[in-house]
C-alpha cells in the first residue's frame, strides 16, 4: 500500500462520515444499499439522498421488492430527485439482477457495468465498497483531490484518463471501498474547489499542488 493510501485511510478511520448506506465499522455493506445509494448520488447532493434513500429502504427493503414495485410506484417515490431516465434505469435494473442474477449483484465492476443504469464510475464504486475489488473509483471530487495531488497541468476533459491512471496508482488492494469513500469525503469537506483546508488534509505532504501552493488552479478546465 502507497504512504498516501495508508494516511488517508488513518484519516477515514477518525473521520468518517456516518451515512446511512455504510457498513459500520469493519462490517461489509450491503450491495443492494450501496447500489441503492450511488445511482441516488449520481446528480445529487448527500444531504437530499439521506432522506430519499431511507424512505426507499423502508418501502422495499431488498431487491427484490424494488423488482416487484409498479413502475409508476418507483417513479412516484424518486419525485424531487429529479433525471426520471435513473429511476426508471433503477427500477430496470433491481428486475435485471433478480431474472438473469437470481437476485444476487454481480460482484465485479465489469459485471456490474452490463447492467441497466451503472456506467464507469458506479460500476467501480459497486465493486469496490460492497465486493472489495480494487476498482478505480473517480468522481467529481477524486478528480480534484487526485489533480492536485499529481499536480496534473493537462486540462478536463482531456485529462480523465491521466487522472484515472494516477488514481490507480494509488489504489489500495486492502479496503479499496474505504480508500475510495475516504477520496470523496476528503474532497467533500477538506479539498475543496476553493480555500481547501490543507492543514487538515492528511495527504498534503505528497501533495504536489500543495507543494507548489497553487491548490486552486486544480483540476485544470479546458477553456469554454
Ligand atoms: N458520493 C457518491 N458516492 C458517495 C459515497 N459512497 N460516500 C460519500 N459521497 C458519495
Amino acid at each position: 500500500m502507497t504512504k498516501t493510501a495508508r494516511q488517508l485511510l488513518e484519516w477515514y478511520d477518525r473521520n468518517r462520515r456516518q451515512l446511512p448506506w455504510r457498513a459500520a465499522d469493519g462490517a461489509d455493506a450491503d450491495p443492494y444499499h450501496v447500489w441503492l445509494s450511488e445511482i441516488m448520488l449520481q446528480q445529487t447532493t448527500v444531504a437530499t439522498v439521506k432522506g430519499y434513500f431511507e424512505k426507499f429502504l423502508a418501502r422495499w427493503p431488498s431487491v427484490e421488492a424494488l423488482a416487484a414495485a409498479p413502475q409508476e410506484d418507483v417513479l412516484q417515490e424518486w419525485a424531487g430527485l429529479g433525471y426520471y431516465a435513473r429511476a426508471r434505469n433503477l427500477h430496470k435494473c433491481a428486475q435485471t439482477v433478480v431474472s438473469e442474477h437470481d437476485g444476487e449483484f454481480p460482484s465485479t465492476e465489469e459485471g456490474l457495468k452490463a447492467l441497466p443504469g451503472i456506467g464507469d464510475y458506479t460500476g467501480a464504486a459497486i465493486a469496490a465498497i460492497a465486493f472489495g475489488e480494487a476498482a478505480t473509483v473517480v468522481d467529481g471530487n477524486v478528480e480534484r483531490v487526485v489533480s492536485r495531488l499529481f499536480r496534473v497541468t493537462e486540462a478536463l476533459p482531456a485529462a480523465k484518463k491521466a487522472i484515472k491512471e494516477h488514481t490507480a496508482s494509488i489504489t489500495p488492494s486492502e479496503r479499496p471501498g474505504d480508500f475510495a469513500q475516504a477520496m470523496m469525503d476528503l474532497g467533500a469537506g477538506v479539498c475543496t474547489p476553493k480555500s481547501p483546508k490543507c492543514l487538515l488534509c492528511p495527504i498534503r505532504t505528497g501533495c504536489a499542488a500543495h507543494e507548489a501552493g497553487d491548490m486552486e488552479r486544480f483540476p485544470v478546465k479546458a477553456p469554454k
